[in-house]
């Protein structure tokens, strides 16, 4: 007997039933079974919360690498089917000059950010289990995917010009904020000290952190939540809309990936939880190094919003995985400041 959805609404939320062929409900999907099981046209209609709470939901016992590339396998979707015709009269249209400015300040730094992981991630694929090794070549993939997915928008919508992927980069250059340095410099580093020994524990956990836990655990998901509550509000942007949410729910993979590498390694040696924290400290210290604000106002977010959301995207990880913070580094979260890039 064929399922069928069909939509609805409990508690105020939307949700789907499972029906068979002939119509009688043979139990209700949960809103996380819509976000894990929706096709690319599909998440067109999925809130970005509820990929941040399908994201979380499984951090407290984290998949094992195999169960995530089954879930790759599933998830994947066509970057190709997208069409931006919609977002390119939107574009032009129907977002103010200060809206563009403040959207493309946003987006640029993810649009580097995706093609340097793209890049950088190899040299951690070199270590590590034969499980995780599986499992970072679907990462990879879907960073590269990513990569198509900014220089489709870039092109297709923003009009910028170029014919090759560094063209477009190069373009969309200009628009990096500063803020973008200070993580994707030290990752580029310690991605360059991996490079030396791919099974170095304590390189590995430093990567980790600052790629898995900070670059895409914090700013990527805070960029997500700022960029597509702004297009469901506004009504705009829909091939956006769908890409980037599957982009978030891919990255709901690559952090349950990541929090599960970082925390087997402090399982396996005790020791490693300083190499966190060390880093913490050090990304911390820079967060808030920054001449010139991104001012996010246009697209509905104050920096006070913008603070409590990266602070909530950081203490809910680490408490989730269990890894425990000395004082300093709490004072340190609690004055984090509004500041971020891509992812
Ligand atoms: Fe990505
Ligand atoms: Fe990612």
């Amino acid at each position: 007997m064929k399922a069928v959805l069909e939509r609805g609404t409990v508690e105020g939320r939307p949700h789907a039933a499972l029906t068979g062929g002939d119509g009688m409900v043979t139990r209700q999907e949960t809103v996380q079974e819509r976000v894990a099981n929706s096709t690319l046209a599909q998440i067109r209609d999925v809130d970005i919360d509820d990929v941040l709470d399908y994201l979380h939901a499984d951090l407290k016992k984290l998949p094992d690498y195999l169960d995530l590339y089954r879930r790759y396998l599933r998830q994947r979707w066509d970057v190709y089917e997208l069409d931006f015709g919609q977002d390119a009269i939107d574009w032009r249209t129907r977002m103010s000059a200060e809206e563009r400015t403040a959207f493309v300040a946003i987006s640029s730094g993810f649009h580097h950010g995706e093609r340097q992981v793209e890049v950088e991630l190899p040299v951690f694929m070199l270590g590590g289990s034969e499980e995780s090794k599986i499992y970072m070549s679907s990462q990879i993939e879907d960073e590269a995917r990513h990569t198509i997915f900014f220089d489709r928008f870039y092109r297709e919508v923003v009009a910028l010009p170029g014919t090759s992927i560094q063209d477009v980069l190069d373009a969309s250059y200009p628009h990096v904020s500063e803020t973008f340095v200070g993580p994707f410099g030290l990752l580029a580093h310690q991605a360059d000290e991996l490079r030396r020994d791919p099974e170095d524990p304590a390189a590995r956990v430093r990567y980790g952190t600052t790629y898995f836990l900070w670059i895409e655990g914090v700013l990527a998901l805070s960029v997500m939540k700022i960029t597509l509550s702004y297009c469901r509000t506004r009504k705009l942007l829909p091939a956006y809309y769908s890409g980037f949410t599957a982009t978030c729910r891919d990255e709901a993979r690559h952090v349950q990936g990541g929090m599960r590498i970082l925390r087997d390694a402090v399982q396996s040696d005790p020791a490693m939880l300083h190499e966190i924290h060390e880093t913490l400290r050090t990304i911390l210290r820079m967060n808030g190094a920054v001449s010139r604000r991104l001012a996010l106002e246009s697209l509905g977010w104050t920096p006070e919003e913008v603070r409590r959301l990266m602070i909530r995207q950081l203490t809910m990880k680490l408490s989730d995985v269990g890894i425990d913070l000395p004082p300093d580094l709490r004072e340190q979260i609690d004055r984090l400041q509004p500041e971020l890039a891509g992812g």
